[in-house]
């Protein structure tokens, strides 16, 4: 029999183009098998062109185009059956179904800290006051009774806006601004706000970082209303079985000073690594209210003689890594979504 040039009666490219046309093309899976039939069907031209081949090159040629149809078919139907799946299981719209909860973001663990802090106040009757972060020299350091050459006046451990202005190194300022607001005892109070120092960042140190200021002024407080008072709020903060100590210390505006310390409530004083093996944690400052602040606000006011008061300042931060066991203080400021969800 003459062999005949099978080639020259099928375009292969052209066939191949138009058949992966409309496989593309189909947009039901009974368009897909109409594709299906009319380019690999037993009378498709692809076939036809098969049955009749005589030449080993054209019959290569031809069942390379067939595997390549069959494959971009097969692919086709997989992609058909998979959406089948989907709208079996899922993404279909069922509205008996429950629906996807949204994720949901929670306050920062210094604001939860900060409420914390706060409910335990009003719950004692405190009323919870704004304070500023831009100061004037005159409240962030004279009226505190800091003296001349104490070194946070110098720039280099402030930051300075001008010769007169600075940013909070502290939130004390805030009981000279109260007291002369209310313009006699008694006070109970307390603000939480950012503080200011020109510190280099460490693992326990950030230029920015938070301070809760409590002062409480009326007639007859001492000491030990300052003692439990914070003693009330390490064990809201840390546990039912805590303690509080205090050791003397020195600060410009309060006379005594002292630093107060709470039990460790990881090991419960016995000695960790969280309390440096002292079963002790330090807290912050506090103390009595120093009569100089009384006479920079004014005596007629505040007459020593019949009033007194005292003051703490702690830091949240120092609180949300001890209660969070945060090896670094960074991590509460690095928005790493993957520290920030775990509280
Ligand atoms: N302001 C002090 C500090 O930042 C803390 C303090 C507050 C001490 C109130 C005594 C009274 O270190």
């Amino acid at each position: 029999m003459e062999p005949v040039d099978t080639l020259a009666a099928v375009d292969v490219q052209a066939l191949e183009t138009e058949a992966l046309d409309a496989v593309a093309a189909a947009s039901t899976e009974e368009e897909l098998d109409e594709a299906r039939v009319r380019y690999l069907g037993r009378k498709s031209a692809l076939k036809q062109a098969l049955r009749g081949v005589r030449d080993r090159e054209s019959g290569m040629a031809l069942n390379a185009l067939r595997e390549r149809l069959e494959q971009a078919v097969a692919e086709r139907e997989e992609a058909f059956a998979a959406e089948r799946q989907r709208a079996r299981t899922g993404d279909a719209y069922d509205p008996t179904l429950p629906g996807d909860a949204p994720p949901r973001g929670h306050l920062h663990p210094i604001t939860q800290i900060r409420r914390e802090v706060e409910d335990v106040f009003l719950g004692l009757g405190y009323e919870i006051v704004d304070g500023r972060e831009v100061e004037t020299t005159r409240y962030n350091f004279d009226a505190l009774n800091l003296p001349a050459w104490h070194p946070t006046r110098s720039s280099r451990a402030s930051l300075f806006l001008d010769d007169e202005t600075v940013l909070r190194t502290e939130t004390s300022p805030s009981q000279i601004r109260t007291m002369e607001e209310r313009g006699g005892p008694p006070i109970y109070m307390i603000t939480t706000g950012r503080v200011y120092r020109r510190d280099t960042v460490d693992a326990t140190h950030t230029p920015i970082f938070h301070q809760v200021e409590g002062l409480a002024i009326d007639e007859g407080i001492t000491l030990a209303d300052l003692k439990g008072t914070l003693l009330h709020l390490m064990r809201a903060l840390f546990g039912e079985d805590r303690a509080v100590r205090f050791r003397t210390h020195y600060f410009p505006f309060t006379e005594p000073s002292i630093e107060p310390d709470v039990s460790c409530f990881l090991c419960d004083g016995r000695g960790c690594s969280v309390c440096k093996h002292s079963g002790w944690i330090e807290m912050g400052g506090a103390g009595m209210v120093d009569p100089a602040l009384y006479e920079f606000v004014g005596t007629e006011m505040y007459d020593p003689e019949r009033i007194s008061g005292f003051a703490f300042g702690l830091g949240l931060e120092r609180i949300a890594m001890l209660r969070h066991r945060l090896p670094d203080i960074r991590m509460l400021w690095q928005n790493d979504l993957r520290v920030l969800e775990q509280f």
